[in-house]
Parts: C-alpha cells; structure tokens; sequence
C-alpha cells in the first residue's frame, strides 16, 4: 500500500514537472492575450522537430511574414500563388490558432502593374479599384473562414500624420483606405479587420490614424482594431509613449494589437536610409558589435527592456488583445539585414540555436507573478 502511494506520488511529481517544464510564452500570457509569431515559408512547412516544438509550445496565434503580401501571392494580373497560403492555414488550423492574413494593401511588396497600364502610365481610379477588389475578393475569399483577421491596410501614414504619397494615395486618395476595408468585409464578412503600422507610439501619427479610422466608423466602415507594429529599440520609444499609444487607440473605440514586436540592440547608423553604403557595416566594430555573441551587458538590457514592455502590455491586457512577435528566433529576424545588410542582431526571444533566452524568460515570468 505505502509502495503504491509513493509510485503514485512519484509519477505524479514528474507529470507535473513535465507539465511546468512544457510551459511555453502562450501560457505565462493566456490569461492577457493571444502570442503571435510571424513566419516564414519555411517555418510554415518545416520539418525540423525543433522548429515545429517552438511554435507549438509559445504561440497561440500565427502572422505570415511575406507570404501573402501582393508580390508573392499575386504576382501577375492571372497568376495566384497559393501554396505558402494554403500551408501556412491548414497550420494555423492544425495549431488552433488565431490566424492572421497580412497585407492585402501596402505600398511595399506589390508588383508594378498593379498601378499601370500596358505603356507603363499610371491607371486611373476605377481601374485600380477594379484591380484591388479582384484581389482581395480572391485572397481574403480563398481564406474566409481561415483567416481570422486580416491587416487590410498597411502603413499609409506619414509621421506627422499626413497620408504618405504611394502609388495608392497618387490615383484614388485617401479613399483607397476606405475602398480596401469595404472589399475585405464582402470578401470575409467574420473576419477582423485591422489598420497597421508602425510608430504609432507617435502622437502625430497615431493622430492622423486615429482620425481617419474614426471616419470610417462613423461612414459604418468596418474596421476593428489599430496594429502598432511594435519594431523597438533599447531605448526608444519611451515607456510613456507606448502606454499612451494603447491607450489612446482603446479610447478612440478600437482593440489594440501589438502586431509586429521585436528589440533592435544594435547601434542605428545615422540616418540610416541616407547611410554610405560603400562602408561595410557587417565588419564594422562600432555597427556590428556582436557578431561573435551578444554581451552579456547587452542580453541584461534586453531581458529588461522587455520584461519593461510587457509589463505595460499587462497592464493594459484590457484593451490589447494579441502581441505577435516578428520572427521565430535571431537566426531569421528581418533585423539582420535592417537598415543595413549583414549584420548579427538579436531581438526576439529565441537565439539562433532556436534556444528560449533564459534571462528574458525569467523577468516575463516576473512580470505576471
Ligand atoms: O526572397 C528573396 C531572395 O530570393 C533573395 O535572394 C533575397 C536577396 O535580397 O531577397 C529575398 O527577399 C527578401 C524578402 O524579405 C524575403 O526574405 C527581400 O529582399 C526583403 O526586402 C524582404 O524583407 C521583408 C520586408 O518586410 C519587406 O519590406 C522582411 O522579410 C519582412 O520581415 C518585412 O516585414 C515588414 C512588414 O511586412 C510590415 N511592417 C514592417 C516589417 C519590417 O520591415
């Protein structure tokens, strides 16, 4: 009897340290909200058991990271290719998870001919509209029902809250806002609908944002919540100016989504876009400071900044309803080549070995005890 009790015990104990053992990212938040991840194709259909255990054990919802953008999935006026789309939804199925479709229109990423005719000249707005609704009522229709929420429209704002002049904007104006949220309703009537982009932590921008989005209500335009991409670095934006980002996106009457998260550790060149490129930043000590391995001065920043992060995101777990992250692990982070090529970043949460980082790990936990 006293035999039994203590196998029964035992086992008991090592199911449960298995259990504690498995607890992923999802589970320290599944009480605040949805854990994203963005992936890449190869992620979506790999077949690497570590790969595969990492996205199942810490992420409740899943984001495709260039996958379905105009370009790749629709290259070609007659010519749609599907196959990371269709993989990448029987995942987000098969995981249950919260599955987002991103972008159906953005300035980057979509091909020429969207925007001309056969000499080459800029179309005109019915035209356009005609293009843009073929699209959407193809894609968002493929994965009605799979797709739970769309970013409909991706960073049209400039900083100071005026529209950003892209080929979009030159033909239709503002209105190929409105026009894209209207399709992707028909297309999917279920799905959620979002606004994204980044800085919104700045208050110019967020105004611009947060006035056009409030119009498009008030026409009974659906649009259900406002992406703030979350691309940060070590030190900037402030605290302050991210608490009132969420804040001011929940007062103006939509969720908010932290869409895109990830921590830039390295050094920004000045003036990056206008960086001399003839300099080779991947072997320069002062730009590409760790491409042996992070400091550990560097990992403590790190693990704070975000355990700083998060506690804001928990304490305003009311009105955020997912934080995706941007990247599975440091290995594939658009960060590496960003705004400079080839250089050795690490700002998410999985190293390159596909590794939690300990010490990140240990303060989020802290920031829900
Ligand atoms: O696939 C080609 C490959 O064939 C080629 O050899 C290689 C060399 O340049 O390029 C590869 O394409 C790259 C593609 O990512 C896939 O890796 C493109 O050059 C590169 O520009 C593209 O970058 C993507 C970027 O969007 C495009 O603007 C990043 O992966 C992706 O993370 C990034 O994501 C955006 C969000 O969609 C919107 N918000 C900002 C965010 C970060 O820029």
């Amino acid at each position: 009897m006293i035999k039994t009790t203590i196998l029964f015990l035992v086992i008991t104990l090592l199911l449960a340290s298995h259990k504690q053992k498995e607890k992923g990212l999802k589970d320290l938040f599944e009480d605040s909200f949805f854990i994203g991840v963005a992936l890449n194709g190869r992620q979506v259909s790999s077949e690497d058991s570590k790969v595969n255990a990492l996205i199942e054990g810490n992420f409740n919802s899943l984001s495709p990271e260039n996958g379905l953008k105009w370009a790749l999935v629709h290259p070609q006026p007659e010519s749609y290719h599907f196959e990371f789309g269709d993989a990448y939804v029987a995942l987000g199925e098969q995981l249950n998870a919260f599955t987002i479709g991103h972008c159906l229109v953005w300035h980057q990423q979509v091909p020429d001919w969207v925007f001309e005719d056969e000499t080459g000249a800029l179309v005109d707005k019915e035209e356009l509209y005609s293009r843009m609704r073929t699209h959407i009522q193809t894609v968002a229709g493929r994965y009605k029902g799979k797709i739970q929420g769309w970013d409909v429209v991706n960073e049209a704002f400039n900083e100071d809250g005026s529209f950003r002049e892209s080929k979009w904007f030159q033909i239709a104006g503002s209105d190929f806002i409105k026009e894209a949220f209207r399709n992707a309703a028909k297309a999917d009537p279920e799905a959620e609908l979002y606004y994204n982009d980044y800085n919104v932590w700045k208050a110019s921008k967020r105004n611009g944002i947060l006035d056009f989005a409030k119009e498009m209500k008030a026409e009974g335009i659906k649009i259900d919540a406002i992406g703030m991409q979350g691309h940060y670095q070590l030190e900037s934006p402030s605290l302050e100016e991210i608490e009132r980002g969420i804040i001011d996106i929940h007062e103006a009457g939509f969720k908010v989504m932290i869409t895109e998260l990830d921590v830039d550790v390295l050094p920004r060149p000045r003036s990056a876009e206008g960086a001399d490129l003839n300099m080779n930043f991947a072997n320069s000590e002062e730009y590409n400071p760790y491409k042996d391995g992070i400091s550990p001065e560097a990992e403590a920043k790190l693990a704070q900044r975000y355990a700083d992060i998060f506690a804001i995101f928990e304490k305003h777990k009311d009105k955020i309803t997912r934080v995706t992250f941007w990247g599975l692990s440091d290995r594939n982070s658009w960060l590496n080549n960003f705004p400079v090529r080839g250089r050795t970043n690490y700002p998410l949460l999985f190293d390159r070995n596909l590794d939690p980082k300990k010490e990140v790990f240990e303060k989020l936990a802290g920031v829900i005890r």
